[in-house]
């Protein structure tokens, strides 16, 4: 009998290149103290040249896979969550499957932005349930240093490499388990954050290659006030169906994109700063990768125990948004 769907393990990379607010201040108007001040965030990662996405991503599911004890040739699904593919198509996740040498799994991609180590979730989780597979292994990479106008100090500041996983399977009886999950878009805000170019709708020709337009677009303001109220919703919406009360829930990791926006939520959310996990101050936003990333790192930090009740959010350009509410 089945009694939901598990975290096994997780796992984390980041690229060893360390890009400082002071870096950035060497080639675009900006300082150290903006940048802290209106987001948080002090430093970013930046992959090598030659380093794609699915190096990225490889290197998070090994770790997730040793920790969860369960060999690659076990894994039945591989669902990679990114906006930074390696390449339009074959999806990275076969890249990534023949990196870990997983060569039993079905293995695709998904497109949700920074909600979409969450959508996957989601997904693995019901295809689990339905006994479709039974050892998923999700995970969130990005490249967006690719994708970055370098020029542009509005966005350019905000971004980072990364990549984090996390091994799914069906949980024994009294094991830990994915309790609720909410997930949901508004494609009447397409214009406020995208990446314009470079699919088929503008390809990239020899005539406006010059333009930036394959690199982040983005009204900030519109995003931030858009990004506190459904991520509110959102996080409500599953503490309501795993009936938590605020004080139940050890900890909070929210998408890393600005630390104000971060400090809203838990405002919101009556859960005191120190539930709530941050590491954007050394990572910037890493879209897909951010939540996946925290997570493993609040794990191996020893800030989730076994019984522990998290509940995860997340937000991201479509628009969309994300949640989940864990019992380790
Ligand atoms: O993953 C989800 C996606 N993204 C987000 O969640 C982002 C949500 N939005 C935000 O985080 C914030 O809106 C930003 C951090 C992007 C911007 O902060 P803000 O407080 O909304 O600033 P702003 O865009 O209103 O810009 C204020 C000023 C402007 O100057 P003026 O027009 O007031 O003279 C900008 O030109 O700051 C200027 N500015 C900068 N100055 C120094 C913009 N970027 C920079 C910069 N350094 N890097």
């Amino acid at each position: 009998m089945s009694h939901g769907v598990t975290i096994a393990g997780t796992g984390s990379y980041l690229p060893e290149k360390i890009l400082t607010n002071h870096d950035l201040s060497e080639f675009v108007e900006t300082s150290d103290e903006w940048i802290v001040t209106r987001t948080g965030i002090k430093e970013r990662r930046i992959a090598a040249e030659g380093e794609n996405t699915s190096h990225l991503a490889a290197k998070a599911s090994l770790q997730a896979l040793e920790q969860s004890g369960i060999p690659a040739a076990d894994i039945e699904l591989i669902i990679v969550a990114t906006i930074t593919p390696d390449t339009f198509t074959p999806a990275t996740a076969c890249y990534v499957q023949e990196q870990i040498g997983a060569s039993r799994a079905v293995a695709f991609d998904i497109s949700a932005a920074c909600s979409g180590f969450l959508y996957a979730m989601k997904i693995a989780k019901r295809l689990i349930e339905s006994g479709a597979f039974a050892n998923a292994l999700i995970i969130g990479a990005e490249k967006l240093s690719a994708f970055v106008d370098w020029s542009d100090r509005s966005t350019c500041v905000l971004f980072g490499d990364g990549a984090g996983a996390a091994v799914l399977r069906p949980s024994a009886e009294g094991e830990g388990k994915i309790i609720a999950t909410d997930i949901g878009t508004d494609g009447k805000q397409t214009s406020i954050l995208s990446i314009p170019g470079g699919g088929s709708a503008c390809p990239t020709t020899p005539q406006n290659v010059g333009e930036s337009l394959a690199t982040f677009s983005m009204s900030g303001r519109e995003v931030f006030k858009h990004a506190v109220t459904r991520m509110k919703n959102s996080a409500n919406s599953v503490i309501e169906r795993a009936g938590l009360q605020p004080e139940d829930i050890s900890l909070v990791i929210p998408h890393q994109a600005n630390l104000r926006i971060i400090d809203a939520i838990a405002d919101r959310l009556a859960v005191p700063n120190d539930r709530v996990f941050v590491n954007l101050h050394k990572y910037g936003n890493t879209s897909a990768a951010a939540i996946a990333i925290a997570l493993d790192e609040a794990h191996r930090e020893g800030k989730i125990q076994r019984g522990d009740k998290i509940v995860m959010v997340a937000f991201g350009a479509g628009l969309t948004w994300a949640s989940a509410a864990i019992e380790w």
